[in-house]
């Protein structure tokens, strides 16, 4: 058997349900497979794969201030699919972006929620503080990944785990595959970190734009909810995940730099994949989705 194709379907795939069984399952399976040792051995070989590919296709280094500093301007013009969505997307490539994206939102929080227990002080402080919000801040209905939920239905989409995971190629699943491999291992919390803030870093702009797809294409007010919050709120975590995360976590774990810039370029390189193959599709006036 040659070497798979670490961003490959068939890889990628068989990374996401075999992490599957550390969040919702899957049905039909025992949940006990979770630790079984046949399937952990296998993930492994996986894991290896794709992280070696990953930091072969990124630039790497250990200035983690000089790998965001660029994420911070936001460019006056730029493609990507919120680009293209906020301008003349139509309602069925704002639906196939959110059934994509499902795939990660409607657990919005859970695979970063495995880095808790290996951080300490200021840096455990703020990660917590930003998760908090992502978790509604204590009110259920605000939950990101709920918020999520009721804009799938205003646009007639299930909001069910794993509806969409068949439709999804591999570029959609390997983002959220690498939050996983971050989450849970002790050794990559720096790639974990690094993923996360990119994520922070990034996110308030294209949340804007996508509120104002939402606003042109939805009919409803989901969407804008779901965006506008992610505007507000991903402004503050930026702050807080740059000052308070990984000024504390780098002061205390040095050595951790390299991975942390790892988890922002690692981060970026699977978005931009993300994003090409969608406007790619949709250029040829074909659907992102594989079926
Ligand atoms: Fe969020
Ligand atoms: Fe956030």
């Amino acid at each position: 058997m040659g070497a798979p194709d670490p961003y490959g379907e068939d890889l990628q795939l068989a990374l996401h349900l075999a992490y599957a069984l550390h969040y919702r399952g899957l049905p039909g399976v025992d949940p006990e497979r979770e630790w079984d040792p046949e399937v952990l051995r296998f993930r492994r070989l996986l894991e290896r794969v794709f992280l070696a590919a990953l930091r072969v296709d990124t630039a790497g280094g250990d200035d983690v201030d000089a790998v965001l500093a660029p994420l911070l301007l936001e460019p006056v013009a730029g493609r990507g699919p919120s680009w293209h969505l906020s301008r003349h997307g139509t309602r069925d490539q704002l639906r196939e972006y959110v059934a994509h994206r499902s795939v990660y939102h409607l657990m919005e929080g859970d695979p970063q929620s495995f880095v808790v227990p290996r951080l300490e002080g200021q840096a455990k402080a703020s990660y917590v503080s930003v998760q908090h919000d992502e978790y509604g801040a204590g009110r259920g209905e605000r939950m990101h990944a709920e918020l999520f939920a009721d804009m799938m239905r205003e646009l007639d989409l299930e909001p069910v785990h794993g509806r969409y995971v068949d439709a999804a190629p591999a570029v959609t699943l390997a983002p959220v595959n690498l939050m996983s491999l971050g989450g849970l291992h002790r050794s990559l919390r720096g790639v974990a970190v690094g993923q996360f803030a990119m994520i922070e870093v990034t996110s308030s702009p294209g949340s804007q734009r996508l509120s104002a797809a939402f606003a042109r294409l939805s009919g409803g007010t989901a969407g804008q909810r779901f965006y506008d919050e992610h505007v507000e709120a991903d402004a503050v975590h930026e702050q807080v995940l740059r000052r308070g995360l990984l000024a504390d976590l780098l002061a205390r774990e040095p050595s951790l730099a390299t991975d942390v810039v790892l988890g922002v370029q690692a981060g970026l390189l699977l978005e931009e994949r993300f994003g090409e193959h969608l406007l790619h599709c949709w250029q040829a006036g074909e659907s992102s989705l594989i079926r």
